[in-house]
């Protein structure tokens, strides 16, 4: 019988083949794809090979990760927290939605992933594949075989298995286009400055150039489709954004974070692109929503960001959400100008064909259509309760 796994190259899931065909006895299907975390995959698929895979599939899924995960969770606002873009938390469910397709393929009968007992990652992987397909065996190495670092290192030596001499292993970090996480390591003392280190798509910001720089940030009904006026994909928008943001010094962010497993956990993530999407998108957002849908829509942020980060991606309140933003995104068409100076990403400017803000309502000089004489009656009924409950309660003001 055939297992699928979530391979990634690195020492827990390479020790993961040869523990499962031990354990289980079952021959290991390694899977790997390309979410734009900057790796070789094709190089991992083939040291899958040589760790005993029977067989490694290696797969590119950029595109659906920004199409239907990563763009969708920016139309959407979710930042969990109001801090961390979920760049890990949207891989997951992809990962494991196609790891089930893959195992469909090959009739495989389980399928196993390398995350600890301790994080959000097991949860996003078991529940995914509890709902999308309950019949499948679900293998957690890592969590099972409860051994110190010390005692994998001489199974993999005992083993045969490659372990490269890097300094891997400081940290732990997952990364794909949407950002890096970074956690473990010194990041444990939240009195800690993250050291340089830590950091590889950001400069310092003190290291940054001394002239700021102006993006200009396309959006088409909720979703970027223009850097600087060009037409480009998602996939290559998102990287270069992160180069651009990250050469500036922005997207890093630092997190005491409430995991699902009741753990609080010190985060640091790097995100220049997301942080700076989610910047111009908010902006355009201002311009284009009422009020009123842009205070709903922050409950809706939340929510959708806490969904996401528990891990319940395919649940029917998703859909009922994505119908929500979708339809709220509507007018949500502009261009946002966001200037990057040592770290920061701010609004400098921003146009839209359907915005609500209207030169003839808001100015103080000529074309004023305003009509002041109807602020008076307003202000009246505006301040007749607070006002009678002065007159007849003798409320005390301030002091
Ligand atoms: N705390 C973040 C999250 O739950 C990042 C997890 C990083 N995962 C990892 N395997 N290093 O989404
Ligand atoms: C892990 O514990 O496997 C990684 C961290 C997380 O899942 O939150």
């Amino acid at each position: 019988d055939k297992v699928v796994l979530a391979y990634s190259g690195g020492l827990d899931t390479s020790v993961a083949v040869k523990w499962i065909d031990e354990t289980y006895g079952l021959d290991v299907i390694a899977y790997t794809c390309d979410l734009g975390q900057g790796q070789d995959i094709e190089a991992i698929r083939e040291k899958a090979l040589r760790t005993g895979a029977v067989e490694a599939i290696a797969e590119d899924v950029r595109n659906l990760f920004v199409d239907y995960f990563a763009f969708p969770s920016l139309m959407a606002g979710a930042l969990y927290e109001g801090k961390y873009p979920l760049a890990t938390a949207l891989g997951r469910p992809l990962i494991a939605q196609r790891m089930i397709q893959v195992a469909r393929d090959h009739g495989a009968v389980a399928v196993a992933h390398g995350c600890t007992g301790k994080g959000n990652d097991q949860v996003r992987f078991d529940v995914t594949f509890q709902t999308l397909a309950p019949d499948l065996k679900i293998i957690a190495p890592v969590r099972e075989w409860k051994w110190t670092r010390t005692e994998e290192l001489k199974y993999a030596a005992d083993h045969g298995i490659e372990v490269e001499a890097t300094k891997e292993k400081i940290f732990s970090t997952d990364q794909n286009l949407w950002g890096r996480s970074i956690e473990a390591g010194i990041l444990e003392d939240p009195w800690v400055e993250p050291p340089p280190e830590t950091f590889q798509w950001s400069v310092d910001p003190k290291d940054a150039p001394d002239e700021p720089e102006v993006v200009e940030l396309t959006f088409e009904q909720g979703r970027p489709v223009a850097l600087n006026g060009v037409e480009t994909d998602g996939a290559p928008l998102i990287e270069k954004l992160n180069q651009i943001a990250g050469k500036h010094g922005v997207g890093r962010i630092d997190h005491i974070e409430n995991r699902l497993v009741g753990i609080k956990s010190r985060e640091i993530y790097e995100a220049p692109a997301a942080q700076v999407l989610h910047e111009a998108h908010r902006e355009i957002e201002f311009l284009t929503l009422s009020k009123e849908a842009l205070r709903f829509k922050t409950q809706v942020s939340q929510t959708y960001a806490d969904l996401i980060y528990n891990g319940l991606w395919f649940s029917a309140l998703h859909q009922d959400l994505m119908a929500f933003v979708a339809s709220n995104q509507q007018y949500v068409s502009g261009v946002a100008r966001i200037k990057l100076f040592k770290g920061m990403a701010s609004i400098v400017g921003r146009k839209s064909e359907h915005s609500l803000y209207r030169h003839e309502l808001a100015t103080y000089e000529e074309g004023d259509q305003y009509d002041a004489t109807a602020a008076l009656g307003f202000i009246t009924i505006h301040g007749l309760g607070q006002k009678t409950q002065a007159q007849h309660q003798m409320l005390k003001g301030p002091g």
